[in-house]
């Protein structure tokens, strides 16, 4: 059977996606990525929108295996980005007509945390009357600090189950009892019972995982009902015990990161071509291992970006994976630098609109 048969087909099952997801060829990835961008253009249409990604702390009470910034992570220095600086930052998206604004921490989960970020949603609400859309993307918590971080102005919260699999979840997380896949799961119900528009994503190319796994995780985005997908390369930390392991034997070579590249926009094809209405982000890991990665996933399917608005000073202290880029940047360089991108790609900025996922909306009809 050759490549056009699955992607005229109506119904796409599991043994479908492993199959498109396992492609390699380049003229069969050129079919692939254009019936994905062919139904991008049918359903979101050819419109990117810019979601400020401000990372406001690198604290994390977490110790994930794969993460430069886990808590057992000695060599970095700790930040807290002051609070007039967030708002400042907000108040600069908003002018911008970035259309909302993504914050992201480390996890944390104490009394004096959970306040913080509702007085900050609250006050980055006022700005404009509410003309800002707000993602949270600060961890797992109790149902109680999501409903009351949703009643201060949060609508959208990222929360990634990294993989769908929870034997290959335990590989990459200690096992002292913090780090539970169920605990992610049973975070993603709530949310969505709540109401937030909930998005969540996985790491792709990991140690240990195969294309059924891949194909399970898009399965699994569809049996959630998620309305925003955030995914990416895994890309190896030196000072992780994850990055350290995938040095060592060898597998972080060249042809290994560009194996993990071109799994990655699979993944964001085969998504698109699956789940049709959902947004999709174009992850700055792609361009980690590609200097194109985030255009290739942008004319791969992808429709959301997310220039980073991180103060430059902090930039350095927030680096989840090594040879992170933008980290010399300042937000205006990010701005200007992503609309060139999106340009080139054929495509235009969704300039000032919160930019739903029309699936969102279409699944409370
Ligand atoms: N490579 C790629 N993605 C990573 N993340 C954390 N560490 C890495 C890494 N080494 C991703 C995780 C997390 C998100 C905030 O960043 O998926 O959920
Ligand atoms: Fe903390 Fe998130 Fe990194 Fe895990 S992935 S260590 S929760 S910042």
């Amino acid at each position: 059977m050759n490549i056009s048969y699955y992607l005229h087909k109506k119904e796409l099952n599991r043994d479908d996606l492993v199959f498109l997801l396992g492609r390699t060829e380049p003229e069969e990835l050129d079919q692939l990525y254009c019936a994905a961008r062919e139904m991008k253009k049918e359903w979101v249409g050819n419109v990117d929108y810019y979601r400020g990604l401000l990372e406001f702390s690198n604290r994390c009470i977490k110790n994930c295996c794969y993460c430069g910034i886990r808590r057992g992570n000695r060599q970095v220095g700790r930040f807290d980005t002051p609070k007039e600086d967030i708002l400042a930052m907000a108040l600069w998206c908003y002018e911008q007509q970035y259309g909302s604004i993504t914050l992201q921490s480390g996890e944390r989960q104490d009394e004096a945390f959970i306040d913080y970020v509702e007085d900050l949603l609250r006050e980055i609400k006022s700005i404009g009357n509410g003309a800002l859309g707000i993602t949270l993307c600060v961890g797992e918590q109790t149902k109680e600090t999501y409903q009351r971080w949703y009643d201060a102005g949060a609508h959208r919260y990222l929360l990634r189950i990294e993989s769908s699999n929870p034997k290959l979840y335990k590989t990459l997380h200690p096992q002292d009892g913090h780090h539970k896949w169920e605990v992610r799961k049973a975070c993603l119900d709530a949310l969505a019972a709540i109401g937030y528009q909930v998005g969540t994503g996985v790491m792709i190319g990991l140690p240990g995982q195969t294309l059924e796994d891949l194909a399970d995780d898009i399965l699994f985005y569809r049996n959630q009902n998620i309305a925003m997908i955030g995914m990416g390369p895994y890309v190896v930390h030196h000072n992780t015990p994850l990055g350290k392991k995938v040095s060592e034997a060898g597998l972080d070579s060249p042809e290994e990161r560009a194996r993990r590249l071109r799994l990655s926009i699979n993944m964001v094809a085969v998504t698109r071509l699956f789940l049709k209405d959902v947004n999709i982000a174009a992850t700055t890991a792609m361009q980690t291992l590609h200097p194109l990665g985030r255009e290739m996933a942008l004319k791969a399917g992808a429709n959301i970006l997310m220039p980073l608005v991180t103060l430059p000073q902090f930039r350095n202290q927030y680096q989840l994976y090594d040879n992170k880029p933008c980290l010399e940047d300042g937000q205006e360089q990010c701005r200007n630098c992503l609309s060139a991108r999106v340009a080139s790609v054929g495509d235009t900025v969704g300039w000032g609109q919160w930019g739903d996922s029309p699936h969102f909306f279409n699944n409370l009809k």
